[in-house]
């Protein structure tokens, strides 16, 4: 045995000298040289271990496994952990792997590093509403930097599920229900994650997750079946995941869900198919947790082997927490059911990425105390989380002009979410911290006002049947002037399997709100909500003046409400998702389809339409919409030409004016409608936007390019076509508008 360690150190040495800090690309020649002349020395069994995955338990992210990770470890049978972090815990396990194994091939340790590491920044869905794709870039970054001061190599991050059901409790995850928007911000998150350069200690490996459709589960429960047609599979769900191999995506997961009947991990359709075939995808894939088993629920696997196998044989790499490569590879290779060269592929692929990291020529690189003391929750970082919660919030409503709050009042902060330090954090909010560390409303509140001007209640619990403290909460508001009210979800409400069949405030948080208005029908009432996904918020919208969706903003959170309250920050953020009147519209999207007959303009309740008896068919607040607390005014939309070819561009400009009284940010949005076409299209589509600033009185001409790119789509054949015809397009503030300008795309 050591003979054996002594001759493989010498060939290490050798990797350690030749292997030189530099930026490495995907085709990178050299390092699939040193994979394959490590590969030469390593045993069918070495190989299979490289695709093994097993949690640490330290954060629990899925069922625990009773296996006994650390003899495994030992025996070279795992390549990757997750779950563990910290420089001196993921020291202790790769002291393991390269000390205790014949190779010494260091461990890669993974994370859900989904909106923050310890410095948490507002939910996916928050950050998307600020369509500020600098911001994801630059808070991806600092969440790479802290996980990786951490031990972390590999986040399993972003989730790029297009998601149109407030339902399912992982719309909180992602950018919401647009595909442009959604992979722009694929974009941005992989940037940031993963930098210029792999090899430098501060970035880490992404993953493009989940792969693919698990956002369309049937009545929004999560992990249910999803069928849908290869058109709107190619138009909708896959180019997010399409736009993140572009912008380099390392590594991709699977998803839960099965797809039209074959369950995504072990989809041959989609992974070989599309992601390598089409795609060309060189990176590795990842099951979700405890996968490769769910085959059997799924009745697609009549046992662990099979799924084993129907993984494999799905260009599957590497195996989360079902002991399923480990235990059957080997005998399926020996019996001949897989080839050794479908292990060989999977091993080489996760061996490139620990050599793009340069865990061969140090496996301690990122493990370093001090740069995990120093670079934790750096005050730097913390202002950006601050200023994230900011951008990130959405001002729904703003009667009369009630925000921002005057600073010379006297204010009634209410609500089970007011003085709150441990929801506001948000799902998957990695290693932070909810014991403390975060700052309230209340806290952002202090920075504005004397204590002696502000009165706390709690009012009531987030989810719960009691009464009793609405007296408390209805004297405290009589002492001031007006009322803030901050209201929401718990932060287990969303996120995975956190579905909802009710998509209202919960417990008994509306009742609070009506008692305080009955009370006081004059007082101003503000609700600042935090919560995951769109609610219902058809009584909220009649009981108060003024709405801030604040998701849940991370550890500055009450610090970022607050400059939005008092007007440091104007508001800017624009809904990514559309907030239904009722769970009864479910799905509602702004970008669908006409129908034969849609319900006419002028006479919504002509009989036969495609409407409803009791409610209108518009939501509550549309895609899109965000109000500031100055006006812009859209004018002079003109068009380079009326008519475009397939090789020329046109371009659209708009002047925006400043027409308030404040300073203020806006996001302009640009849609198209294709009119005919050989399938029918959507009656808009987002294809642009940018995000200006205005002083007040300012304005500015903004242009947006289009092409023949910007129309593709794809046709019942599943080509990615362009077709000549007539588009309407419009740059607006919102996608509740209707179309006046139009263009051609000629045929020549
Ligand atoms: C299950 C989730 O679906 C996935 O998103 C996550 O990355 C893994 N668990 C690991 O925690």
């Amino acid at each position: 045995m050591k003979i054996i360690k002594a001759s493989f150190l010498t060939v290490l040495i050798f990797f350690v000298i030749s292997c030189q800090p530099k930026k490495v690309g995907l085709q990178d020649n050299d390092y699939y040289k040193k994979v394959d002349s490590l590969m030469k020395l390593m045993t069918l069994q070495e190989k299979i271990g490289q695709t093994v995955m097993y949690s640490g338990g330290w954060s629990v992210t899925g069922p625990i496994i009773s296996d006994n990770n650390i003899s495994y470890i030992k025996n070279g049978d795992v390549g990757a952990m997750l779950n563990v972090y910290t420089a001196e815990g993921t020291r202790k396990l790769q002291e393991i792997a390269v000390n205790e194994t014949r190779l010494g091939i260091p461990l890669l340790f993974g994370y859900d590093v989904i909106h923050g590491f310890k410095t948490i920044f507002p939910i996916n869905l928050a950050a998307a509403s600020s369509w500020d794709l600098d911001d994801i870039e630059k808070t991806s970054r600092i969440a790479a930097d802290e996980a990786s001061s951490s031990g972390i190599h590999w986040t399993f991050a972003p989730m790029l599920d297009v998601a149109r059901d407030p339902r399912w409790g992982r719309i909180s995850e992602g950018a919401g229900e647009d595909v442009f928007l959604t992979s722009k911000t694929a974009e941005a998150y992989v940037k940031g994650f993963q930098g210029d350069n792999l090899y430098d200690k501060t970035t880490i490996l992404a993953c493009a997750k989940h792969f693919v459709g698990y956002g369309a589960a049937q009545a929004g429960r999560d992990y249910h079946t999803v069928n849908m047609g290869e058109g709107e599979l190619r138009n909708v769900y896959l180019p997010p995941f399409k736009a993140a191999i572009d912008a380099g995506v390392e590594t991709f997961m699977t998803a839960f869900n099965e797809l039209n009947g074959v369950p995504a991990t072990a989809n041959k359709f989609l992974y070989k198919e599309i992601l390598r075939n089409e795609w060309k995808f060189n990176g590795f894939v990842v099951t979700d947790y405890t996968a490769i088993n769910e085959l059997i629920k799924h009745g697609f696997a009549k046992d662990a082997k099979e799924a084993t196998k129907l993984a494999m044989n799905a260009g599957i790499d590497m195996d989360m927490m079902s002991s399923a490569n480990r235990k059957y590879l080997s005998s399926l290779v020996k019996e001949g059911s897989l080839q050794e060269n479908q292990v060989n592929e999977a091993c080489r692929r996760v061996l490139l990425a620990k050599y793009k990291l340069g865990l061969f020529d140090n496996p301690y690189k990122y493990i370093d105390k001090d740069r995990e003391k120093n670079t934790i929750y750096k005050r730097e970082y913390l202002n950006a989380a601050r200023h994230s919660a900011a951008i990130s919030s959405v001002l729904l409503k703003n009667d009369a002009r009630t925000l921002p709050l005057n600073k010379t009042q006297k204010i009634a902060l209410i609500g089970p979410l007011a003085n709150d330090k441990r929801h506001i954090l948000g799902n998957w909010a990695a290693a932070g911290d909810r014991k403390g560390k975060a700052a309230s409303v209340y806290d952002g509140f202090k920075e504005y006002l004397p204590k002696n001007r502000i009165f706390y209640a709690k009012g009531c619990e987030i989810d719960s049947k009691e009464k009793e403290n609405f007296t408390k909460a209805i004297s405290t508001a009589n002492k001031a002037d007006m009322i803030v009210l901050v209201l929401g979800e718990d932060y287990n409400m969303s996120g995975e399997a956190a579905s909802r069949s009710s998509i209202k405030l919960p417990g008994n948080q509306t009742s609070l709100l009506k008692a305080l208005r009955n009370k006081f029908p004059k007082k101003k009432i503000v609700l600042v909500l935090m919560n995951g996904r769109p609610l219902d918020l058809s009584e909220e919208e009649l009981l108060t003046d003024a709405i801030l969706e604040a998701w849940f903003p991370g550890t500055m959170g009450g610090l970022g409400i607050a400059d939005v309250l008092f007007g440091t920050y104007n508001p800017s953020g624009k809904l990514p998702v559309t907030f239904p009147r009722n769970v009864g519209q479910i799905p509602i999207y702004y970008n669908m389809k006409n129908t034969g007959r849609p319900i006419p303009e002028n006479n919504p309740k002509q009989d036969y339409k495609s409407n409803y008896l009791d409610i209108p068919n518009t939501p509550l607040y549309p895609f899109g919409h965000g109000l500031s607390y100055t006006k812009f005014t859209y004018s002079n939309v003109t068009l380079s030409s009326k008519s475009n070819t397939y090789s020329s561009s046109l371009e659209a400009t708009v002047d925006i004016k400043n027409d308030g009284d404040y300073d203020g940010f806006e996001i302009a949005q640009l849609y198209i409608h294709d009119k005919v076409g050989s399938v029918t299209r959507p009656v808009k589509e987002l294809k642009g936007f940018k995000k200006i600033f205005l002083k007040k009185g300012e304005t500015k001409t903004i242009t947006f390019t289009i092409n023949a790119e910007n129309l593709k789509f794809y046709n019942s054949n599943m080509e990615y076509t362009v077709e000549p015809g007539e588009f309407e397009i419009a740059i607006q503030g919102s996608s509740d508008f209707k179309f006046k300008n139009t263009f051609v795309l000629e045929d020549i």
